[in-house]
C-alpha cells in the first residue's frame, strides 16, 4: 500500500484544517445558546464554571393520606425543615424552593391569601413572623449557593427603630424583639388618627423579612435528608440567614437537556463538516490542478482504492478461508466413517507425503 500523499491531499489538508478551526467555535458556540433558550429547571443552577445543581430532592413534599410519599416525589422530606433558633428566642420552620407543607395560621403583616406561599416563618406568642415567600431561583456565586426568599412580615416599626440602636448583643436579641411587640401595639392605636395617605407611605417605606440559605455540599453518602441550620439574623431583624448542609448541593454534571446539541453531536457535526470539505477540496484540487476525472478525481484516490483493495482481499481471503473449513470438517466426519483417531492419522500420512514432496523439490 502506497500513500500517495504529495500530490492531491496538500491542498485538501490546508482546506481541512481551515474549516475544523471555522466550525469548532461556531459548533461549540452553539451550546450556551441552547441552554440559554431551554428554560432552567426550578431549583436547579448552573453555575459559570459548569457545575450543575440540583436540589430537588430536598423540597419538603406534602405526605400523603397514608402518611406514605406521592408519586411525584424526587426522595425528598414530608416533614418540614425545623432549624433551631438557639440564642434567638425562636425555633424556625422553612421548606427549600418551597413553601412549608405543615399547616400554619395567624401571620403577621401577610394577607391572609397569600399564606399558602410563605417558604419560611418562625412563630412568636402565637404569631407567625414570615420570613418571604417561595422562591426556586438558585443563584451560584463562585463555589457558593445561595437561595432567597423575601417578602415577609415587616422588620419593624420605624419609630421603634431609634429606641432599638442602644440595645446590642445577640444575647438580647429575645428581649429586644419582646420590646418590639410591645412597641407595634403602642404605634398601631397612634396610627388611627394618622389619615390613610400617610399610612399607606410609611407602610411603602417599611422593610420585610427576607431568609437567605446557603448550601454546602455533604460527601457524606450515608447522610440522609439536608441539615438546616439558622446563623444570624441582622441587627434589624431583617434578614435571616441559614446553612443548609446537602449531599445535593455539591456540584454534579448536567444531565443532557434534549433540544441542545451534546458533546457527541457537536463533534459528529465537526466531523461531517470535515468530510465533507475533503471530498470537496479535494475534487476541486484535482479537476483544476491535476485535471483527473472520473474516479481519480477523489482526494487520495489511490490511497483509499488500495485501502479498499486490501480490505476486500482481507475479507475475501477471511470468507473463503471460512467457507474452506466449515465444509471440510464436515466432510471429514463424512467420509472417514471411521474412529477419528484413524482419520487422523491418515492425514498425518498424507501431510508427511506432502512435505516430503515439497523438500524434494526445494532440493532440486
Ligand atoms: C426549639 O426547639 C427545641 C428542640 O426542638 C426546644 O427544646 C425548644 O424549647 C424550642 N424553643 C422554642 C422557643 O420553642
Ligand atoms: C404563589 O406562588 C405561585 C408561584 O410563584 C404563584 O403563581 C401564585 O400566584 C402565588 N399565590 C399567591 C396566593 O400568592
Amino acid at each position: 500500500m502506497r500513500i500517495s500523499s504529495r500530490k492531491g491531499p496538500s491542498g485538501s489538508s490546508t482546506a481541512l484544517l481551515a474549516l475544523v478551526a471555522l466550525a469548532t467555535p461556531s459548533a461549540l458556540a452553539r451550546r450556551p445558546d441552547a441552554d440559554k433558550t431551554t428554560t432552567t429547571l426550578p431549583c436547579t443552577a448552573t453555575s459559570t464554571s459548569g457545575a450543575f445543581y440540583d436540589l430537588r430532592a430536598d423540597i419538603a413534599v406534602h405526605p400523603k393520606e397514608d402518611g406514605t410519599k406521592p408519586k411525584a416525589s424526587l426522595g425528598g422530606p414530608t416533614a418540614d425543615y425545623h432549624p433551631r433558633g438557639w440564642d434567638y428566642g425562636a425555633n424556625f420552620t422553612l421548606n427549600i424552593c418551597a413553601p412549608v407543607v405543615e399547616p400554619f395560621d395567624n401571620v403577621k403583616d401577610i394577607e391572609e391569601g397569600h399564606w399558602q406561599n410563605i417558604s419560611a416563618y418562625y412563630q412568636l406568642k402565637g404569631e407567625v413572623y414570615s420570613l418571604g415567600f417561595a422562591s426556586t431561583e438558585l443563584v451560584p456565586r463562585g463555589k457558593e449557593l445561595v437561595l432567597q426568599y423575601s417578602g415577609g412580615s415587616y422588620c419593624e416599626k420605624k419609630s421603634s427603630s431609634s429606641r432599638r440602636g442602644d440595645r446590642t448583643g445577640l444575647s438580647a436579641r429575645g428581649v429586644v424583639h419582646d420590646g418590639a411587640n410591645f412597641k407595634s401595639h403602642e404605634d398601631e392605636s397612634s396610627d388611627k388618627d394618622k389619615s390613610y395617605h400617610t399610612l399607606d407611605k410609611s407602610n411603602k417605606d417599611r422593610r420585610r423579612k427576607s431568609a437567605t440559605i446557603m448550601f454546602t455540599c455533604d460527601k457524606d453518602p450515608t447522610a440522609g435528608t439536608a441539615v438546616v441550620s439558622f446563623i444570624a439574623a441582622d441587627p434589624e431583624e431583617c434578614n435571616y440567614v441559614f446553612k443548609v448542609r446537602s449531599q445535593h448541593a455539591c456540584a454534579g454534571a448536567e444531565p443532557h437537556k434534549p433540544g441542545s446539541v451534546g458533546p457527541g453531536s457537536v463533534f459528529a457535526i465537526i466531523f461531517a463538516i470535515a468530510v465533507l470539505v475533503y471530498l470537496l477540496g479535494g475534487i476541486f484540487y484535482n479537476r483544476t490542478i491535476n485535471h483527473s476525472r472520473g474516479w481519480k478525481q477523489l482526494p487520495n484516490y489511490s490511497l483509499w482504492a488500495g485501502l479498499w483493495s486490501f480490505l476486500s482481499d482481507f475479507f475475501i481471503i477471511a470468507t473463503s478461508s471460512c467457507a474452506r473449513l466449515l465444509p471440510n470438517r464436515r466432510g471429514y466426519h463424512h467420509l472417514s466413517g471411521s474412529p477419528t483417531r484413524g482419520g487422523m492419522g491418515r492425514d498425518r500420512e498424507a501431510e508427511n507425503r506432502l512435505i516430503d514432496q515439497y523438500d524434494e523439490e526445494w532440493d532440486d
